[in-house]
């Protein structure tokens, strides 16, 4: 469709000569082509100034007044985002027009030659980054919205990043293996995607929430080190950072030290965040589950607001039933009646005793959270004691973690007035040793924490019938400011092994065999001891790029409710469709 009755001109023989962001003043002189998008165009009194767009940056064309007719009433005709080549010549600007803020500001493209290869309909938002947009919109027209400067600088970065991990991980011996989409149940603990197969009528396949079992085959079948950069499949409920679809950094190892899987992904995330411009110390700290849980209430703490520091001595006195805890949020200052309310009212919807002001509290309390937080004048210290009956299988932590939510929400909240949370101050650490299992309420036994896959700790291996909730896992995880980047274990390479901790997760040998056979069977092929590791692509990327929602991060994300909005996924489909596949729908 020809919108505007535009005379629209053949690419022909033309060949770009130079990016939009790349002439500088030494250039002066030089016979150009450059093709890309109208960003902008400015009328001054017969001079055109078109600002032409690629995804390297930004060139200034000018169109003069006494240039070639024909040409000035071309450029007259553009509209934004109409895609030009244009033939012509580098001038230097004067100093007075030098724009500072572009990279290619020195300097002009005096146009003589136009080509209009084709136009656009006026872009349904502006392209400026400045402007606020409504996501629904962003998803819809997602292909110009990705045309913005900073959707172009997330996905250049991301592809940056991608590359510098082949590097890392090639450069250490690792091999990238293929693994199938098409496979069945992985267990990861979402739900899976199925497809149904027509060939194999009431069959179905499951999209894999991970490479996990086959990277542990691949370990069976001696390459030693693998590692993929692959989409894994979970049908669970959306976030900022989850999406049905998204990319892990798949690795595993035979043979290996924990000690040096994280020998690999250290000097792998170093790179990956100097591609973004950020030099990070390594080696990353490393704490304990059960450490993190007793300083930060979470298995995923943000070092960059303090530790909370359980209290010591004797405070019977306030009926709690464990040692309080202070929480210390510095530079705070003074709070308002409401704030305190406000930070009241949410530790106690999570079951909290809150003493917001220490000039209230029992001098020894007071005197006790000050000395053990080193809290100064101007800082939130509040104490948390758990007043309630104790709920779930490990009480103490139903406690300890209500403190990490309270230290969280309050460290949030007031973050313009402490500033602890700059999006740019990267702190990473290590967790070790998660619970082997975690409570599983609704179905009423123990599931495995991370998967069944991964090993006890050898001390731990007799508590496996005896004491579930005493196992400690060969596990780790990866974590970034709060957000949980990256998961891992020693897996279990012995048969006899797999099916002692199969039948603690409250399998029988049957289901095991049903479910996971061709795995239990390859461990009686010589399993070499093997571990690894997941990092979430998106999730790094996402940080890197100082975004807030992984959605930002991926070209065509699916919204909140899991679809997408361009292409009108998922849609129903013709009944010949489901007959073929002998499927019916039910209301
Ligand atoms: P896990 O399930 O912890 O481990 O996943 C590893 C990492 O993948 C990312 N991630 C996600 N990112 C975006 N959207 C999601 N829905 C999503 N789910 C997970 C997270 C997470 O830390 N097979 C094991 C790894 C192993 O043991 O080697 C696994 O998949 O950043």
């Amino acid at each position: 469709m020809n919108m505007e009755n535009v005379p629209l001109d053949f690419l022909g023989e033309l060949r770009r000569t130079h990016t939009c962001g790349e002439l500088r003043a030494a250039d002066e002189g030089a016979r150009v082509t450059l093709m890309g998008w109208v960003h902008r165009r400015r009328d001054l009194g017969g001079v055109f100034f078109i600002h032409l767009r690629d995804r390297e940056g930004v060139t200034q064309l000018v169109f003069r007044a006494d240039g070639d007719v024909e040409t000035h009433a071309k450029a007259e005709m553009l509209g934004p985002e109409y895609v030009v080549a244009v033939e012509g010549v580098v001038e230097k600007r004067s100093a007075e027009t030098v724009n500072a803020t572009i990279p290619t500001g020195e300097v002009e493209v005096v146009a003589e030659k136009l080509y209009i290869l084709n136009e656009s309909r006026t872009p349904p938002f502006p392209m400026e980054d400045t402007v606020e947009v409504k996501e629904d919109a962003r998803l819809k027209y997602r292909y110009v919205d990705l045309r913005r400067p900073r959707m172009q600088r997330n996905i250049m970065l991301r592809s940056k990043i991608s590359l510098a991990v082949r590097q890392v991980l090639y450069g250490q011996g690792f091999l990238e293996i293929e693994t199938p989409f098409m496979t069945r149940s992985t267990p990861e603990g979402a739900r899976d995607f199925l497809v149904p197969s027509r060939v194999n009528r009431g069959s179905f396949y499951a999209l894999p929430q991970s490479p996990q079992i086959f990277k542990q085959l691949l370990m069976v079948s001696g390459f030693e080190k693998y590692f993929q950069i692959v989409r894994c499949f979970r049908d669970e409920d959306l976030r900022a950072d989850r999406q049905p679809e998204f990319t892990q950094i798949d690795l595993e190892m035979s043979f290996p030290q924990q000690e040096q899987i994280f020998e690999v992904i250290e000097p792998l995330v170093k790179e990956a965040c100097k591609e973004a411009g950020f030099a990070i110390p390594a080696p990353f700290p490393r704490l304990t589950y059960d450490e993190a849980m007793e300083s930060y209430g979470i298995d995923k703490p943000d070092l960059r607001i303090p530790a909370f520091r359980r209290l010591e001595g004797e405070f019977s006195g306030l009926g709690l039933k464990f040692a309080p805890v202070a929480i210390h949020v510095p530079k705070v200052g003074a709070l308002s009646r409401k704030e305190r309310d406000e930070l009241k009212a949410y530790g106690q919807e999570r079951g909290l005793r809150v003493y917001d002001d220490l000039k209230k509290m029992e001098p020894g309390v007071a005197a006790a959270a000050r000395e053990a937080t080193g809290a100064a004048e101007e800082d939130l210290l509040i104490v948390a004691g758990w007043a309630g009956e104790p709920s779930g299988q490990r009480p103490e932590h139903t406690f300890l973690q209500a403190c990490g939510q309270l230290r969280l929400f309050a460290a949030q909240k007031y973050n313009d007035r402490h500033k602890l949370l700059d999006a740019r101050d990267f702190r990473f650490l290590w967790v070790l040793n998660f619970p082997m299992f975690e409570w599983d309420e609704e179905e009423k036994r123990w599931a495995a924490a991370h998967h069944p896959f991964t090993s006890v700790l050898d001390q731990d291996i007799e508590k496996l019938t005896s004491d579930p909730a005493g196992c400690r896992a060969k596990s780790y995880d990866l974590v970034l400011n709060g957000v949980e980047l990256g998961s891992g274990s020693i897996r279990i390479h012995r048969r006899d092994v797999q099916s002692k901790v199969f039948s603690a997760l409250g399998f029988s040998e049957d289901e095991a065999k049903r479910r996971f056979g061709f795995l239990l069977e390859a461990l009686e092929y010589g399993a070499p001891p093997h571990g690894g590791i997941a990092l979430g692509l998106d999730r790094l990327v996402m940080i890197l790029c100082g975004e807030t929602s992984i959605r930002d991060v991926i070209p065509f994300p699916k919204t909140a409710k899991g679809t997408d909005l361009m292409c009108e996924a998922p849609s129903t489909v013709p009944e010949r469709s489901l007959r073929e596949l002998g499927i019916r729908l039910v209301e």
